[in-house]
């Protein structure tokens, strides 16, 4: 049994510090496997909201993977943007682009699906599509894998409907490899279902599940982070939301493989 918790869109420029001290506070107490952290760390990819970002991640205390987002790039400076994208990421967050996690029961890969051009809906490479087949297509399939991305593979359940391009592309690998989850962020909205929701061609089960912001950015929903239990063939999702005073449990799904496809199975 494996316990990960997934943040997203935290975007420091636009934090609220009582969430942040009671987000460090709970992620103590959970003690997850791993945390994932799915982009939009910053607001405007300054210099000082990349500072606090890293201040953050170095208080928790558990291993972590972290995928940058479209707000991670800065969007006003077209030197910057177009010629260094990503410097002030690889200099204070992490160089490491390919972040990748695994032990007996989890593999976990971290794909940046943040550019400069493709701005809002992101994208996948070639380079990183044969990466994921590299890194993941040899793990046995008792493995649980993982990817984390920051634009999602599946639209929110409203406007606008985009999802990362080239998702098809990568799927086909994904499903190849038998990937279990895709976690992703950037609509600021938590959902969650079967891949063949949207993508009709995918045989396999994978489960997408999004986390909503940590900031307050707000979008319908209060801020909230997830936090999954791996106990195949049962997934929990149970999700942790801010009151205004701390982090309560506000919904708890179960998760479970009938007939080859996810299905929530209850609470
Ligand atoms: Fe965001
Ligand atoms: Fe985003």
């Amino acid at each position: 049994m494996r316990t990960l918790a997934h943040i997203s869109d935290l975007h420091f420029g636009r934090e609220d510090p009582a969430l942040i001290r009671e987000l460090l506070a709970d992620l103590r107490k959970l003690e997850p496997t791993l945390v994932a952290v799915s982009g939009d760390l910053t607001q405007r990819a300054r210099r000082r909201q990349f500072l606090a970002a890293r201040a953050f991640l170095e208080r928790i205390p558990c291993p972590k993977i972290v995928v940058p987002g479209n707000h991670d790039i800065p969007l006003y400076d077209p030197v910057r943007r177009f010629l260094l994208p990503l410097h002030r990421w690889r200099r204070y967050i992490t160089a490491d682009m390919d972040p990748f996690y695994r032990d007996a029961e989890m593999a976990v890969l971290g794909v940046n699906t943040a550019r400069s051009l493709a701005f809002v809906n992101g994208r996948i490479s070639d380079r990183q599509i044969t990466l994921l087949r590299n890194r993941l297509c040899s793990i046995p399939d008792r493995t649980f894998k993982i990817v984390v991305t920051h634009h999602p593979f599946i639209p929110p359940p409203i406007p606008p409907y985009s999802i990362v391009g080239r998702a098809a592309k990568a799927l086909a690998v994904l499903e190849e490899c038998g990937v279990d989850l895709l976690l992703a962020g950037h609509y600021h909205l938590g959902y969650s279902d079967d891949i063949r929701s949207h993508h009709e061609t995918i045989r396999s089960r994978i489960l997408v599940s999004q986390a909503p912001t940590l900031s307050t950015r707000l979008r319908h929903e209060p801020a909230a982070y997830n936090v999954y239990t791996i106990d195949p063939p049962v997934l929990t999702l149970v999700v942790r939301s801010w009151n205004g005073k701390r982090f309560v449990t506000a919904r708890k799904t179960r998760f479970r493989e009938i007939k080859k496809t996810w299905s929530a199975v209850g609470s």
